[in-house]
């Protein structure tokens, strides 16, 4: 992806013992419940041709179905593109009838789950605790959970939000150890946010990403924090990713909506 080994990750030097930090800028589509096979086949090979020989400064991912994953996986270049389910089991395997685990997910090739998504919270109820398990098994099958926390609109208006966000952090995430916690994606999204065209400005956007940055420091300390990429979802699309992607702790972008097509989707990628 692009001539320089480094062009998709942002460089930040601090003072910290001198290191160099390094995160990467991340652009993910989250397709939800859409596409027949058929579809997200074409979108994906659509997408692999768009970003062929493009010097593009972003990873970029895409969440299809559990049903596209493993056909995915072979029809796209996986080094251009990676690809994550959008939800795994929080048990290993067995009689759970319609579950899909971290393990399956894994042997279709792809690399990532999203956890946590606040359609998953709400309709289908999963817990801070369903989603712990949900994390451990993903790690444990070598997938990078894609993490997402974010609150609701009541909760915004009570002046609740840092306090939502850092307890949905704390407990999903903060029995993980360093190293296991240096391995996730964050995405914060603000559920008033979420498919209603109304995104949190950038000034909301960088305010809430710096906070979690500092909750993360204050656990895990600075090198992990400032190697976390955190992205933001809720609306984004190819009019404000620019403007969202260029606060220092805004590290990318969880697409729904507008990853649907490759004409919505590549402005944002070209955010970057
Ligand atoms: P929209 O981009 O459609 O608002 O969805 C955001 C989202 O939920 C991504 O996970």
């Amino acid at each position: 992806m692009g001539g320089c080994p480094y062009a998709n990750e942002k460089l930040i030097i601090y003072s910290y013992k001198n290191h160099i930090v390094m995160r990467k800028n991340i652009v993910a589509g989250n397709w939800k419940m859409n596409k027949t096979l058929q579809e997200g086949l074409a979108l994906a090979t659509e997408l692999n041709e768009a970003l062929k020989n493009k010097t593009i400064n972003c990873d970029v991912i895409i969440a299809p179905p559990f049903i596209h994953l493993a056909s995915v996986v072979n029809a796209i270049d996986t080094t251009t593109i990676g690809v994550s389910a959008q939800n795994c089991a929080d048990k290993p395997e067995g009689a759970y009838t319609g579950e899909v685990s971290a393990k399956m997910v894994a042997s279709t090739g792809a690399k990532y789950v999203i956890i946590g998504h606040s359609e998953r919270r709400t309709y289908y109820h999963e817990t801070p605790e369903i989603l712990k398990e949900k994390v451990l098994l993903a790690l444990a099958n070598g997938l990078t959970p894609i993490f997402c926390i974010g609150e609701v609109l009541a909760e915004r208006e009570a002046g609740r939000h840092f306090e939502v966000v850092k307890s949905q952090i704390e407990q999903s995430l903060f029995n993980l150890s360093k190293e296991e916690f240096g391995k996730l994606i964050l995405a914060y999204e603000p559920v008033w946010a979420i498919g209603t065209g109304k995104t949190a400005t950038a000034e909301q956007a960088q305010e809430m990403h710096a906070f979690i940055r500092k909750i993360i420091t204050e656990k895990y300390g600075k090198d992990i924090a400032e190697n976390l990429s955190i992205l933001y979802g809720g609306s984004c699309n190819a009019s404000n990713a620019k403007e969202l992607f260029a606060n220092p702790d805004v590290d990318g972008g969880l697409i729904g909506g507008a990853s649907l097509s490759v004409d919505k989707f590549m402005p944002i990628i070209e955010a970057f």
